[in-house]
């Protein structure tokens, strides 16, 4: 039998579960993502930053870090576009510690990006070609304070950077979430070392009182692949 403190406790934890649920069920983008069949709201902060910017086209090589459930990569995939066989032209890799459903035109890689062996398998996957535009749509486990979340961000960040400076074409374009608190003057710093521009994204779908923004950074400077060995 429940004591009076582990009572309280379920009464919380459900009547917080049920505002979730309400908030869920009456959010535009998640009405939207059901009629157009994708899997997660989340597909209209990239559809949103890439309507402004023209990130991604068709025919290109693509990495998305941190793909799952995949609604990123289903908008993605129909920016490719199709040949007249209904095969996606051009190519998308992407990678997460998670399962993914498979999607038509996707590979999938299931694997922590940041261990040695997981990066290797994407490496093999892209054969030594460049990359037109990397997704990074990851975030660290968060522990709830804010400098730790902090600095967790700006280390994933720091290997997605890492990564662009191996695989991404002069021209390419990297779009990564990171936050906007601890950390974020030195994130903007690191990607403005390494690119020509970096713009702050804070899309509509994403939610107000998340610290999540996006860093869309185009362009990697002469000299950048140096700052590989600093
Ligand atoms: C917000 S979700 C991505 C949602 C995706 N953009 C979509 O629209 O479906 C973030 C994903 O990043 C993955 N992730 C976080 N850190 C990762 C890492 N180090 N390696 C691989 N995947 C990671 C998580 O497992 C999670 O599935």
């Amino acid at each position: 039998m429940r004591n009076r403190q582990e009572t309280f406790y379920a009464m919380a934890k459900n009547k917080f579960n049920k505002s979730w649920m309400n908030r869920h069920l009456r959010d535009p983008y998640v009405r939207q993502a059901q009629k157009e069949k994708y899997r997660s709201r989340a597909a209209y902060k990239l559809k949103e930053i890439d309507s402004a910017h023209q990130i991604l086209k068709s025919g290109q090589l693509v990495v998305e870090l941190g793909i799952s459930p995949g609604s990123w990569a289903q908008y993605a995939v129909r920016k490719l576009g199709y040949d007249t066989q209904g095969k996606v032209k051009g190519e998308l890799i992407g990678i997460d510690m998670l399962p993914m459903e498979n999607i038509p035109g996707v590979v999938f890689l299931l694997g922590d990006f940041t261990e040695e062996a997981s990066l290797q398998q994407l490496l093999d996957k892209l054969g030594g070609r460049k990359v037109d535009v990397i997704l990074s749509d990851m975030a660290p486990n968060l522990s709830g304070i804010a400098a730790v979340d902090g600095a967790r961000m700006a280390h994933l960040l720091d290997r997605v950077l890492e990564f662009s400076r191996q695989c991404l074409k002069d021209s390419g374009a990297v779009l990564a979430k990171c936050f906007d608190g601890a950390a974020y003057n030195e994130m903007l710093v690191q990607c403005r070392a390494q690119f020509r521009s970096v713009a702050r994204q804070k899309p509509d779908a994403s939610r107000e009182h998340s610290a999540e923004v996006y860093l869309l950074c185009k362009g990697l400077l002469p000299g950048a692949q140096a700052l590989e060995n600093e």
